[in-house]
């Protein structure tokens, strides 16, 4: 369910994107006469656009388990004021407004796809994490919650978009392991962990795991 809503909030975003390019476009191109068409034919189906687009994004914020997490916080607060830019631009015809709602739709699409707010990858994230922690426990923690927890929740407990409860699971280290470097269905591959991070990254799976039985 969640992965079929993602999807579709995806394809909603991207349509959206490329709808506001090309107002901005015309505005550019100060076609007025186009712009005012392109208003008027589209007002319903934009309005049932962003309804679209916010439902679905209040439902995964809903069902993920990391919920208002601070890059989705950010999220919220650029979508919005690329919004009031855009309707500012529009009004106006004005290029400055367009190209800041732009700006503002590009950004919160790249934190959506990378989960943080200075837009670095994870990959680098992760292994800035293991250099800059001090020991295995936070290390592992760190990379834990930079690439697991939105799928398996913080405390390993979160099954959102079929992922198992690594606090219950019964795999060996070996095994996850393999889970981790290959991946598997909608769980990803992370074929770029280094053997040193899978090894922290697994001692804090068990510590977990200890934790919840406890
Ligand atoms: C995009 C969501 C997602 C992310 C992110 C994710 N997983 Fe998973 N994980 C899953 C899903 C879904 C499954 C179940 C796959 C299956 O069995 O088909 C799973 C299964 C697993 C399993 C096997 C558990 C069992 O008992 O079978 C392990 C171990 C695991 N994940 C570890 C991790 C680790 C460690 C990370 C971070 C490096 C991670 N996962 C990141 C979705 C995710």
């Amino acid at each position: 369910m969640e992965t079929g809503v993602l999807h579709t909030h995806h394809l909603i975003v991207v349509v959206y994107i490329l709808f506001i390019a090309l107002n901005f476009i015309i505005v550019l191109l100060k076609r007025r006469n186009a712009l005012l068409a392109i208003k008027a034919r589209t007002r319903i189906i934009r309005i049932g656009w962003e309804v679209l687009l916010l439902g679905t994004g209040i439902f995964l914020m809903l069902k993920s388990p990391l919920g208002l997490a601070d890059y989705i916080l950010v999220k919220w607060i650029t979508m919005s004021l690329g919004i009031v830019f855009f309707i500012l631009g529009m009004k106006k015809m004005n290029a400055l407004w367009m190209t800041l709602s732009l700006v503002m739709f590009i950004y919160t699409y790249l934190l959506g796809s990378t989960r943080n707010i200075l837009l670095k990858p994870e990959e680098m994230r992760v292994h800035e994490a293991y250099l800059t922690e001090t020991d295995e426990a936070l290390q592992g923690k760190a990379i834990y919650e930079i690439a697991c927890a939105r799928c398996h929740g913080e405390d390993g407990k979160s099954n959102y978009r079929k992922a198992k409860k690594l606090a219950e699971t019964s795999l060996n280290d070996d095994a996850k392991a393999t889970f981790i470097k290959m991946g598997k269905g909608i769980m990803p591959s992370y074929s770029y962990m280094k053997d040193e991070e899978i090894q922290v990254l697994l001692k804090y799976l068990n510590q977990l795991k200890e934790n919840s039985t406890r």
